[in-house]
């Protein structure tokens, strides 16, 4: 009965896909990690705009390259601001990741390798902006990109240890569908009045998500971004985010540097555009918290000293039960 049912729904979705001639193997919904596949999905998204989504998903994706890690990034914002931002020319690509969610195109033939060693780009070009349309009446459709994601995993010689999503500032459907594809959410928060605005509904929509359709999606940390300790306001503002967020709230905060915007511009990441920087100093010390959350065994860093050194409050070291 059930295999009726089931192949009564693929039998519709494989009408549709011939009738807009996409392959049927897009239509493969269940797919689920094979065992012993190790790669981690870090999911970077905050509806709010200009948080430091994009900048966090360059130099975090591209710390844990230069930690030996293998790293593919996965852009999903019509912006294109992560690809344009590790130097990639959307302009001239003849597959992204729209061919992806919206072609049934296998994801290891959008990825392109960035000039940093380890570090891979699935790209997004501004056709994006109509995917969310056009999978909008498909059945399954939150799932497409974790699906895309987990067949790359099951068969790709690639072997990534992280995937790093970067979403749009919306809580659109292509944001669910990098929900969905992840193991964990990380969280930019600018140290700005009205950043906590909005945050509700983001973390309404984590739980919608954890309920139906991911239920082993984490919280990874809410990391507080454009940091100024030189304001009171900034302080205060930290402070409040701490104490709201309490232990999920990352020791490293990112502090406001000039030369992250300027590496943005020169299209690296900030560890090849100024490597002495504090942005550099910063997206090291908090990309360290991620291994130390993430892959613990692999850990080296000392974020807590590092939290001290660049002015931020002390570190919790005793996570909040209340
Ligand atoms: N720590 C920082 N110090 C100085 N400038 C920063 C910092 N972080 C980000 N910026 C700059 O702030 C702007 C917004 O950052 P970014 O693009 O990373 O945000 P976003 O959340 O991805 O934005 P969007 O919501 O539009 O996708 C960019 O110009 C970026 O270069
Ligand atoms: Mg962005």
């Amino acid at each position: 009965m059930f295999d009726d049912i089931r192949s009564f729904f693929m039998k519709r979705e494989e009408d549709r896909a011939s009738e807009i001639g996409r392959p049927e193997s897009h239509f493969e919904y269940l797919t689920e990690r094979t065992a012993g596949a190790h790669t981690i999905i870090i999911t970077i998204a905050n509806q709010k705009g200009g948080c430091g989504k994009t900048t966090t998903a360059i130099n975090l994706s591209a710390a844990l390259a230069k930690r030996g890690f293998k790293v593919l990034m996965l852009d999903i914002d019509a912006q294109s601001h992560a690809s344009l931002g590790i130097g990639v020319d959307v302009d001239n690509l003849n597959c992204s990741i729209y061919d992806v969610l919206v072609k049934g195109m296998q994801l290891e033939n959008a990825i392109f390798h960035t000039y940093a060693n380890n570090l891979d780009i699935a790209p997004a070009t501004s056709m994006l902006s109509g995917a969310q349309l056009e999978i909008a009446d498909l059945l399954g459709r939150e799932g497409i990109l974790r699906t895309a994601i987990y067949k790359m995993i099951n068969t790709s010689k690639n072997d990534y240890d992280y995937v790093i999503l970067d979403c749009s500032p919306s809580l659109n459907l292509l944001t669910v569908n990098g929900l969905v594809a992840a193991d964990h959410i990380l969280i930019p928060i600018q140290t700005h009045y009205f950043s906590l605005e909005g945050m509700r509904e983001l973390f309404s929509t984590i739980k919608i998500v954890k309920e139906r359709l991911n239920l082993g999606l984490q919280i990874l940390g809410i990391l507080p971004t454009l940091y100024d300790p030189r304001t009171r306001m900034n302080k205060d503002i930290l402070k409040q985010i701490q104490d709201y967020f309490k232990d999920k709230v990352f020791k490293n905060p990112i502090r406001m540097n000039i030369r992250l915007a300027e590496a943005s511009a020169h299209r690296k990441s900030i560890f090849d555009f100024a490597p002495d920087s504090n942005g550099a100093k910063d997206y090291s010390a908090f990309t360290e918290e991620v291994i130390t959350l993430t892959r613990p065994e692999k850990a080296i860093g000392q974020p807590e000293k590092a939290a001290k050194e660049n002015g931020s409050e002390e570190p919790r070291l005793q996570p909040d039960t209340a």
